[in-house]
């Protein structure tokens, strides 16, 4: 049966949303549509968040018929509208102090349409070609700022929690390695009671026993203690056990806080322990003109996690795993036939980056990185990360003369707790009116934060990751604060 010309003509049209170079006008038109959509919803944003709570989120998703396309870009986007971007979170919002996100660097928003054209993947050379090579110049590049020796290197990763898993999977194969029999009941890795919840998760995905995570006290700025980790060393050898890592946290969640790196290492090796450091958030330091030595130490790392999508002001995802030696990349090494025989499939072994990577099909996402330094340079990126690291410092000096609020220790990176000072409360109810208060802020539009609980008391968390935002925009946010404190309190009385 031959076609119709009306199933022709969808057939053309079909064929015209793949990119190929009789398509190049579409191509450009429809990216430009695009890049007008978000530039005339960026003119639209009066807020970070509209305030939307999960039902009326859905609703609009819920409503859209997946088997009935639009068939026009014009139109997807205006729909896209309803379902997402009119309500979605802007990080560049100065009223966005909450989690750990970033407004992006324009390069990287380029490398971003580049690199999703031409969609390479960076398992195989022959999938990329010099994109292997510009992720590894970049590895190279991040590692020699680390100060990880000559014979350092990594590979990007999807972020953080990834590249955890890969840093403590290096780290249990190297015990393995050395003591071929060893039961992975008997390893145990220690890390300070702020470390990130992916450690766990990595001891448990690498078949670690459910407590091998042994967690080390802090110090009164939730610094991991030295004395309590050699006390915690000390204890797992009596135990018959094995410290397979310590993990030092450049840069916690909840504080940003930066565990004392040098000595960490100094016990670590002592005792024959892998040392990987989560500088997840930390890892902005490292172009930091003013504040790269809050990373001493790093250098005596085994492994490293650095998420540029952090305070690198990358868009997600980008990260990377680095490693000092090289050689320990070997236990992610599997090889198959299709895509890195050993032998190279007859002809000579190709520089293949799945080698030393958890996934096979993996993103470009080292080109943002690439584009952000050749276009900006890396002090641009660390004015950034001095900026929001001294607004942090500047707003919890005025706030710790604000009886209105208390505020925990100052931070070493941007994170500031804050918690209502209501006179009249007990601990309990102060503690009920932060998820209250938390909850105001977001239907109010105008603020957004975080949430966590300290040593059993529930604190509001303000990460700062906007280098536009000034101590005037976040004295707004806590003013927010007070204000939705002050009604929540009222409602209660009355
Ligand atoms: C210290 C730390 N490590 C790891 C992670 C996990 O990173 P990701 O969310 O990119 O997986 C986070 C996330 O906030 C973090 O704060």
């Amino acid at each position: 049966m031959h076609p119709s010309p009306h199933d022709l003509s969808s057939l053309s049209s079909t064929r015209r949303q793949l990119l190929h170079p009789q398509h190049a006008t579409a191509y450009a038109d429809a990216a430009h549509l695009a890049i007008d959509h978000v530039t005339n919803a960026l003119g639209r944003v009066r807020g970070p968040v509209t305030g939307l709570d999960p039902a009326r989120a859905a609703a609009p998703v819920h409503e859209v018929d997946l088997d009935a396309p639009l068939g026009c870009t014009a139109q997807a986007l205006s729909e896209l509208d309803r379902v997402w971007l009119d309500d979605t979170v802007w990080f560049h919002e100065p009223g966005y102090a909450a989690h750990l996100n970033c407004p992006v660097l324009i390069p990287a928003l380029v490398a971003e349409a580049v690199l999703s054209a031409v969609n390479p993947s960076l398992d195989t050379f022959d999938q990329n070609v010099g994109a292997t090579f510009v992720e590894r110049h970049l590895v190279d590049w991040v590692a020699a700022r680390a100060g990880l020796g000559p014979r350092a290197d990594g590979v990007f990763t999807s972020g953080g929690t990834q590249s955890n898993l890969q840093g403590l999977h290096l780290a249990r194969d190297q015990v393995r390695s050395r003591r071929p029999g060893t039961d992975l009941a008997r390893l145990r890795v220690l890390t300070s009671v702020d470390a990130h919840v992916s450690v766990e998760r990595a001891t448990r995905l690498l078949g670690l026993a459910p407590d091998a995570v042994r967690t080390v006290a802090v110090d009164e700025r939730r610094r991991m203690r030295p004395d309590a980790l050699a006390r915690a060393l000390a204890e797992v050898q009596a135990q018959g056990a094995t410290t397979m890592a310590v993990v030092a946290t450049a840069g916690t969640t909840d504080h940003g806080s930066i565990d004392p790196l040098g000595p960490v290492a100094g016990l670590a090796r002592a005792h024959g322990a892998w040392l990987h450091v989560d500088a997840a958030y930390g890892g902005g330091l490292l172009v930091s003109r003013r504040h790269r030595h809050l990373l001493d130490g790093i250098e005596l790392a085994d492994s490293v996690t650095v998420d540029f999508h952090k305070t690198w002001f990358q868009p997600v995802s980008c990260s990377a795993v680095l490693v000092r030696e090289r050689d320990h990349l070997r236990h992610v090494t599997f090889r198959a036939d299709y895509l890195n025989p050993a032998d190279g499939g007859g002809a000579t072994r190709a520089p293949n980056q799945v080698d030393k990577s958890l996934q096979t099909t993996r993103r470009f996402d080292a080109l943002k990185l690439w584009m952000t330094l050749r276009v900006m340079g890396a002090d641009a990126i660390g004015e950034h990360v001095d900026a929001v690291v001294d607004l942090a410092r500047s707003v919890h000096a005025r706030l710790e003369a604000d009886p209105r609020i208390e505020v925990a220790a100052a931070p070493e990176l941007s994170t500031l707790l804050v918690r209502p000072v209501v006179p009249g409360l007990d601990a309990a109810q102060q503690d009920a009116l932060v998820p209250r208060v938390r909850a105001a802020l977001w239907s109010g539009g105008r603020s957004v934060v975080a949430a966590t609980v300290v040593d059993g008391r529930r604190w509001l968390k303000l990460t700062l990751l906007n280098p536009l935002a000034t101590p005037e925009d976040i004295e707004a946010v806590v003013a927010d604060v007070v204000e939705a404190a002050r009604t929540v309190v009222a409602e209660q009385a009355a």
